[in-house]
């Protein structure tokens, strides 16, 4: 597969198979992504790789949470500006509507917000959920490069025929989360991204994009 192939057969699906992933499968994706850059090359992502029982009692721990109404831990970074502006309002909003629609949870479902979660904590039926984490000690810069980190990792299991889901949501839970991989007190979380095989017969949901006129300015002939 090559890179474009790659980048834009990646979208986040939110229906995988319970087909288990081979370790080797994942060994190999993790060791070719440790050739991501950051900057000074410091490298600062901790992931834990969690799959079998210990990823269903986390799901079985937050998915009781998320039923039960459980606003979840004490942020450690807000998830979004708490002032979202236009565009970036305009985009959340409708990137929303296609992924809760295409989920069959509609709008004014009084139980949507906890279906949602729930969804969510059940990491979508992967098998494999990877959880990113930073040390408490970096800034945005290496906030920065855990993304491009992520984002390799997402785009070599394309090779391999595997989808992902990135999944911020995995920090309202982040005290069970961390119960269960081991990670200590000086680890913040990131997010969560759901690793698996896509299940079979459910729509496909691609998601719009602003256009690149929107974004890119070049300067310069
Ligand atoms: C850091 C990050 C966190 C995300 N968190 C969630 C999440 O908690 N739940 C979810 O369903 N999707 C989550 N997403 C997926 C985004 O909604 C998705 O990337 C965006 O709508 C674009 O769609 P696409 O990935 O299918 O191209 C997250 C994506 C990123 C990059």
């Amino acid at each position: 597969m090559n890179v474009y192939d790659a980048v834009d057969s990646r979208r986040s699906v939110r229906a995988f198979s319970d087909e288990p992933v081979p370790r080797a499968v994942l060994e190999r994706v993790l060791t070719a992504a440790t050739r991501a850059p950051s900057s000074g090359n410091l490298q600062p992502w901790h992931v834990y790789v969690l799959s079998g029982a210990p990823l269903a009692e986390l799901k079985r721990r937050a998915t009781a949470r998320a039923l039960a109404g459980d606003p979840g831990d004490e942020r450690e970074y807000p998830m979004y500006p708490a002032d979202l502006v236009s565009p970036y309002a305009d985009r959340f909003s409708a990137a929303a509507a296609q992924r809760y629609a295409a989920l069959g949870i509609a709008r004014d479902d009084p139980a949507r917000s906890r279906r949602i979660a729930a969804l969510n904590s059940a990491a979508f039926g992967a098998p494999v959920v990877l959880f990113c984490y930073l040390d408490r000690s970096m800034g945005p810069g290496q906030w920065g490069d855990a993304g491009i980190y992520l984002q390799t990792v997402m785009l070599l299991l394309r090779a391999e025929g595997l989808h992902s889901c990135p999944q911020v949501m995995w920090t309202l839970y982040r005290r069970t989360v961390s119960e269960m991989a081991g990670a200590g007190d000086g680890l913040v979380l990131y997010c969560g991204v759901s690793v698996g095989y896509e299940k079979e017969g459910v729509p496909r949901l691609r998601t719009g994009r602003a256009d690149m006129a929107e974004t890119v300015r070049f300067v310069g002939a």
